[in-house]
């Protein structure tokens, strides 16, 4: 039922961990299960010069975080917020419809983080 895809990221997630003195950092809950997901950035010069994550959730977020992950690695700042859950899915080769909320966690986390990192660039 799950794609090779993304059996190796939920097996061998790419970005865990924290980023010590991130400049970007965001949290949110998936209202459908409350499965949370956190993500750390080092923002250099508008860039995503690298990018962390702690999901505590299903596999199907762990899939999607890793991989946003690497999706946004190396982005602008504006690129990364072009990122979709569905993006994400299509780069995984696919979700079962009933996991279908689960890549949005990511999706948010990313755009909680970059939110956060604006309100400390006008702070
Ligand atoms: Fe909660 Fe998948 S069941 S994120």
């Amino acid at each position: 039922m799950y794609s090779e895809k993304v059996m190796d990221h939920f097996a061998h997630p790419r970005n865990v961990g924290e980023i010590e003195n991130a400049n970007a950092v965001g949290l949110v809950g998936n209202a459908k299960c409350g499965d949370i997901m956190k993500i750390y950035m080092d923002i250099q010069d508008n860039i995503i010069k690298d990018v962390k994550f702690k999901t505590f959730g299903c596999g199907a977020a762990i899939a999607t975080s890793s991989m946003a992950t690497e999706m946004v690695k190396g982005k602008t700042v504006e690129e990364a917020l072009e990122l979709t859950n569905k993006a994400v899915m299509e780069a995984l080769d696919g979700l079962p419809a009933e996991k279908i909320h689960c890549s949005v966690l990511a999706e948010e986390a990313i755009r909680d983080a970059i939110e956060d990192y604006r309100k400390r660039q006008n702070a």
